[in-house]
């Protein structure tokens, strides 16, 4: 395909196609799998984001066919380690995650070395993850990007061969559609969306979005000072 300079094309389908998209749960994906040359054109345009210093600071772990299940004995162990009492019939259910969509891509964040900040680094993984749902889209399929447990475990990111560097970004499960997903609240952009003046008061969503009963979540990803 040509480098077209698309900078600026004016196209109200992707501006339609934004503002009505949806993530698609596993549980309405049937087994019928993008073919090779689909699933390069899903990285390859995932691939394609915005990305500070050209450091590609991500890659893709793609789970399909057989290696979906082999990839169960990772979960199984893994989960063991969250739970040391579990039943043979959760850990079974466990071992099945990958099962739920016929194609799985784990992308993960990894730090390069440089001066461009981190959390610009994981930013550029995020919109990846992103850039992937809407492709999938593009091509027919739903997806659903997830991280569950099993990202954040110690085992199973060892055992599947990441390092120190490597944070993941999500799962994206993808497959073909058996439902159309309800609609799903989206914000009130009154109360995120400041046009600014000096002196002004920001709108940050705080009194209408804060779930004050809880504390923020612990962080989970792994730093400068873990590699
Ligand atoms: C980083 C990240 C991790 C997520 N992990 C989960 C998850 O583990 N389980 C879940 O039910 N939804 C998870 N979600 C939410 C769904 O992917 C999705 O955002 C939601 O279903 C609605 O998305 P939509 O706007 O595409 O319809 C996650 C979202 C993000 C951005």
């Amino acid at each position: 395909m040509s480098e077209r300079n698309f900078a600026g094309m004016k196209n109200l389908d992707v501006v339609d196609y934004l503002q009505t998209r949806r993530s698609l749960s596993v549980k309405y994906m049937d087994d019928i799998a993008p073919s090779d040359a689909e699933i390069e054109t899903l990285l390859k345009t995932a691939a394609r984001v915005p990305d500070h210093g050209k450091l590609f600071p991500w890659h893709f772990v793609v789970f399909k066919g057989d290696a979906r299940r082999e990839a169960g004995d990772i979960l199984r162990a893994a989960y063991l380690a969250e739970d040391a009492d579990a039943s043979e019939a959760k850990l079974d259910l466990e071992a099945e995650r990958f099962m739920r969509a016929p194609l799985v891509v784990m992308v993960v964040s990894r730090m390069r070395r440089g001066k461009h900040p981190l959390w610009e680094q994981f930013l550029s993984a995020g919109a990846l993850c992103q850039n992937m749902l809407i492709a999938a889209n593009a091509l027919g399929y739903g997806a659903n990007w997830l991280t569950e447990w099993y990202c954040y475990n110690p085992i199973f990111r060892e055992k599947i061969g990441l390092d120190a560097r490597d944070n993941i970004a999500g799962f994206v499960y993808i497959g073909k559609p058996t439902a159309q997903p309800e609609g799903r609240d989206r914000p009130n952009m009154a109360h995120i969306v400041t046009h600014w003046q000096p002196n002004i008061q920001l709108n940050k969503g705080d009194a209408e979005y804060d779930k004050d009963k809880f504390d923020f979540p612990q962080a989970k990803i792994i730093g400068v000072g873990d590699v």
